[in-house]
């Protein structure tokens, strides 16, 4: 236990003497459009756990309607308004589109960019005793694509039929 204790205080002061040339980075550079594969790890994960409790939150929606089907419920009726719940009734459609969105965001949002993105991110350049990923900035726009697209995806949610009215078949 001591012997790891003093390999890793040995380790911190190898590299004290670098860490002096970076104390001045950014804020911004730093915690936002960081390059450093730990810190686009932890974007990575504070994103994907977001994105899980946003897709928990849809799911608590559509099953209870799904608990009781057809059924007024002021619950849905407080959260979702006449526009989307007319009177505590989730409309067809809102209810396709809150499995859906809930789905596709675990899927995407919480399994796939919180474990590869976090994981590999954080745990890949430290296993293969690599300094970071190939290319910071690469890994950069690729959280930031990521962080776009799960907006998007949640926003679609909202978004109406109002051009093909035929196919509002629901
Ligand atoms: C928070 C707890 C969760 C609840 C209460 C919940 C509830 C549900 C329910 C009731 C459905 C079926 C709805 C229907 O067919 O009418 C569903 C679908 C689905 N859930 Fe969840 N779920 C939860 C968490 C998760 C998690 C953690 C994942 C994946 C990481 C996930 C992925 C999916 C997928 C892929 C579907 C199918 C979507 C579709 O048919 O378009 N869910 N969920």
């Amino acid at each position: 236990m001591s012997a790891i204790a003093h390999e890793e205080h040995g380790h911190h002061e190898a590299h004290g003497h670098h860490d002096h040339e970076h104390h001045e980075e950014h804020f911004v550079s730093k915690y936002i459009f960081s390059h450093d594969h730990k810190m686009i790890g932890k974007q990575f994960l504070i994103t994907a756990v977001f994105m899980g409790v946003v897709a928990m939150l849809l799911s608590i929606l559509f099953r209870i309607q799904l608990a009781w089907p057809g059924e007024s419920s002021d619950f849905l009726s407080f959260f979702l308004g006449e526009t989307w719940a007319p009177n505590g009734v989730l409309k067809e459609d809102m209810y396709l589109g809150l499995v859906t969105i809930h789905g596709t965001i675990m899927v995407f949002f919480l399994l796939t960019g919180g474990l590869s993105g976090t994981f590999s991110n954080l745990l890949i350049p430290l296993q293969v005793g690599a300094r970071d990923m190939a290319s910071g900035f690469l890994n950069m726009l690729s959280f930031w694509f990521f962080l776009i697209s799960s907006v998007l995806m949640f926003v679609s949610l909202f978004v109406e039929n109002k051009r093909f009215p035929d196919l509002d078949w629901v």
